[in-house]
């Protein structure tokens, strides 16, 4: 038996932010934006607009995609590193929200990975035979952990949440999860600070050294999908569908060029959503999926790449 992605979905604040606007505020320009990463525009989110708010979107179109209720889940992982608040997590948060009671829910933290991290968590645990339908949803609010004075990171990220239902299935679905982490690199992307005592300690605002990242993602996003792909015992022109976390369309080119794949057979959402960390993934999966681009029997690779340094991959017959 495989585990199968039976509904979609996904959820983007309705305020927009273009680079012409960002370019009012912080020494930067729509063309260096453009040219060094392809991101035109991000969402971000509304004041009392939080990560299970999003969430909930995304999952409430996923499951009416899957024709499924929120009482047939007995699973939901959220993939997330901007969390409601520190416990409980934004799992049990969105449980509520979508009216349902008893399944596991948790949270998992891999940064902009978290989603591939969390379809591979929910794929092991469905094959252990204890859960029949999951919900795994990617969300974030990235803007509350941006410094807005720093051009360096605040035009890159944004806003939204992405979600599947799984269920089990004879012959289509996921086929490999390869997930990998080094925590020596954990310096080059993070948010060090952390709640001591009722005050915040350390900067609460991401930081990144984006050459050494930049380096490290074109490298390892290649490197999984190559690594699924022997494990699978396919060729490279067996992907059909490259859907890569989108932080840059530099990387993602690099990427694509290294598995000898053109890039019209790359999902790319980064010039509209920036880079949304968790949500990257299944935001641009769902509109391939919802504009007819992925059809059943076609597979579909998900890479994704994140602080920690953490990066894996999904391969999906879909
Ligand atoms: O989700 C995973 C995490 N994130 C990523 O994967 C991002 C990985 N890194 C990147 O995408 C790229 O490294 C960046 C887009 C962050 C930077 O692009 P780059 O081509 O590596 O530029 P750079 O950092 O080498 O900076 C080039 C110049 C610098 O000026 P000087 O020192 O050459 O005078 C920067 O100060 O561009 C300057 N710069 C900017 N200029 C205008 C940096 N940010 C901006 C900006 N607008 N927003």
């Amino acid at each position: 038996m495989l585990n199968r992605i039976i509904g979609t979905g996904s959820a983007l604040p309705a305020r927009v932010l273009s680079n012409a606007e960002l370019a009012s505020r912080v020494a930067t320009s729509d063309e260096w934006i453009t040219t060094r990463t392809g991101i035109r525009q991000r969402h971000i989110a509304a004041a009392e607009e939080s990560t299970s708010d999003l969430a909930l979107r995304a999952c409430r179109q996923a499951l009416e995609m899957a024709g499924k209720t929120p009482q047939d889940i007995d699973l939901i992982i959220v993939a997330t590193s901007t969390p409601d608040m520190v416990f409980p997590s934004t799992a049990c948060i969105l449980q509520d929200k979508l009216g349902a009671k008893g399944g596991a829910a948790f949270d998992v933290q891999a940064v902009c990975s978290g989603f591939v991290y969390a379809l591979g968590i929910a794929d092991a645990m469905m094959r252990a035979g204890t859960v029949r339908h999951a919900l795994v949803v990617g969300a974030e609010v990235f803007s509350r952990i941006l410094d807005w004075n720093d051009r360096g990171t605040c035009v890159l990220f944004g806003d939204g949440a992405g979600a599947v239902v799984l269920a089990r299935d004879a012959e289509r679905g996921i086929l490999s999860t390869h997930l990998h982490a080094d925590g020596s690199h954990r310096d080059i992307l993070c948010v060090p600070g952390q709640i001591d005592s009722g005050a915040v300690r350390g900067s609460p605002f991401v930081h990144m050294e984006g050459n050494a990242v930049f380096k490290f993602a074109v490298r390892v996003l290649a490197e999984v999908a190559e690594e699924a792909l022997r494990a699978n015992d396919l060729p490279q022109a067996a992907i059909d569908w490259l859907i890569p976390h989108q932080a840059n369309i530099r990387i993602i080119e690099a990427t694509a060029k290294k598995l000898e794949l053109p890039m019209n057979r790359v999902v790319l959402t980064v010039a509209q959503h920036g880079n949304t960390s968790a949500a990257s993934i299944p935001l641009a999966l769902d509109q391939a999926v919802r504009d007819g681009r992925v059809q059943p029997g076609q597979r579909v690779m998900l890479v994704g790449v994140g602080g920690g340094f953490t990066w894996g991959s999904v391969l999906i017959k879909w």
